[in-house]
């Protein structure tokens, strides 16, 4: 099978390093990919963005199977145009991508379908936000209801700054504060049924302790050991399964990676927040125990015949992933700062180094983004996949690197949520 990977970030560089390990698959190509991609697929020069340039170039590699990654090609309908093209893709239409192109959009669907959620309010000017504020009273939540690239939501105890955030988006969605750990749950969907991976935590604060601004994701780890083990199994049939129901009922049918965040609050798990791909980093350490064939599981998902394939089985190991980010992150990021030690990190047994804003400039490996690396480590269980991860990661250095030194010490979700309710 030859397969086409469209993106350029930590997330589709784990993809692109999964679907070389899948003996089913012959050809991993990627555009425009990043430069440690570069050394695991063909790389190829096309705008992700370009859904006509990405389904010309799936046409002319022959590609069996394309898989787009992040969330601003999908929801601009780029999945519509390859498969236009005649050529499967994993990863949601247009139509399907607004469950993570419109937050209020969600909430929607979430409530028709009587999925477990934050109650919330819509609001469109700043006497509704204000109004909707005290009535869930703090700590606060409001979230942009468009895409804002993991800048659009505040959860604050400051009923001001909440204000302030609500005045800068046009609508906005008011929620009611969920309590508990937070974990990512990743289905991969057929449009009618779904396979369900292993849960992960994502540390989303750039501080250790979850301290200081929201990012993208610090690092990430799986298994989660504390948590139910009938987890995964609760979310297909309380979240996953009611809502690729309600979106057939709708017909717009969701094919593709259904993100399910959750808070596991004291009266069960209730949904966070929807995303249509996979996280990052939190697919990262799913990807690296993941035993069964990735390219068979989104093949068959993108064709619309899970019920064919089995469910997808992992390995007993744990793994830990270790975000490098660059100085400013998450206000801004510094860009061309030298790299040093990736050969020596990436040598290690049961390391990988994951490229995300990356760039080769002179010659030189240098820092093109907000989050440039993630060191990625396995082990027998997570504090070994955790000294491992950051053992390799200490042979990396560059200007105003900054990384948590706490990424899967403990559960997340009692420490950060504790930073919220500050
Ligand atoms: P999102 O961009 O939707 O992933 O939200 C960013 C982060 O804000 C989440 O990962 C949570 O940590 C936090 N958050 C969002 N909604 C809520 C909520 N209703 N209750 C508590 N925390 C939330
Ligand atoms: N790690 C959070 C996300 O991918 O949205």
């Amino acid at each position: 099978m030859k397969t086409l990977v469209i993106g350029t970030g930590g997330r589709e560089h784990a993809l692109v390093l999964a679907l070389a390990n899948d003996p089913g698959v012959t050809e991993v190509h990627a555009a425009p990919g990043n430069p440690g991609i570069a050394a695991d697929a063909t790389l190829h020069a096309v705008d992700p963005m370009d859904g006509a340039a990405v389904a010309e170039l799936a046409v002319e590699i022959g590609a069996d199977l394309v898989i787009v990654g992040p969330e601003a090609p999908l929801v601009a309908g780029v999945a519509d145009a390859v498969t236009g093209r005649g050529i499967t893709c994993f990863g949601p239409t247009l139509a399907a991508a607004r469950l993570e192109g419109s937050k209020a959009f969600s909430k929607e669907v979430m409530a028709a379908a009587g999925v477990p959620t934050a109650g919330s309010l819509t609001c469109t000017t700043p006497d509704e936000a204000a109004a909707a504020l005290d009535a869930f009273g703090a700590p606060y939540v409001v979230k942009d209801d468009a895409l804002a690239a993991g800048k659009g939501v505040v959860v604050t105890g400051d009923r001001d700054e909440a204000l302030a955030h609500a005045a800068t988006c046009g609508t906005v969605v008011v929620e009611e504060f969920l309590d508990g750990p937070e974990v990512s749950v990743f289905a991969v969907c057929d449009g009618a049924t779904a396979h369900a991976l292993r849960p992960a935590q994502d540390f989303k604060r750039i501080f250790d302790g979850g301290r200081g601004a929201n990012t993208g994701g610090m690092g990430s780890y799986t298994p989660l050991t504390w948590a139910p083990g009938d987890l995964a199994a609760t979310v297909l049939e309380t979240v996953v399964q009611p809502t690729l129901d309600e979106m057939v009922r709708r017909g717009t049918p969701f094919r593709g990676c259904l993100y399910v965040g959750l808070a596991l609050t004291e009266a069960g798990p209730k949904v966070i927040e929807f995303n249509v791909r996979f996280g990052d980093p939190d697919i990262q350490p799913v990807l690296a125990t993941l035993e069964s064939p990735l390219g068979e599981l989104l093949l068959a998902a993108a064709q619309g015949r899970l019920a064919e394939v089995p469910a997808p089985t992992f390995r007993d190991d744990a793994c830990v992933t270790v975000v490098l980010a660059s100085a400013g992150y998450p206000e801004s990021s510094s860009k061309g700062d030298v790299i040093t030690g990736v050969g020596a990190a990436n040598g290690v047994n049961d390391v990988d180094v994951i490229h995300a804003g990356t760039a080769i400039v002179d010659g030189s490996l240098v820092t093109a983004g907000g989050r440039v690396l993630a060191v990625r480590a396995v082990g027998y269980d997570v504090d070994d996949a955790r000294a491992r991860a950051y053992a390799a990661a200490d042979l990396i250095t560059f200007e105003g690197m900054q990384r948590r030194s706490d990424i899967a010490a403990e559960p997340l979700g009692v420490v950060e949520g504790a930073a919220a309710r500050d």
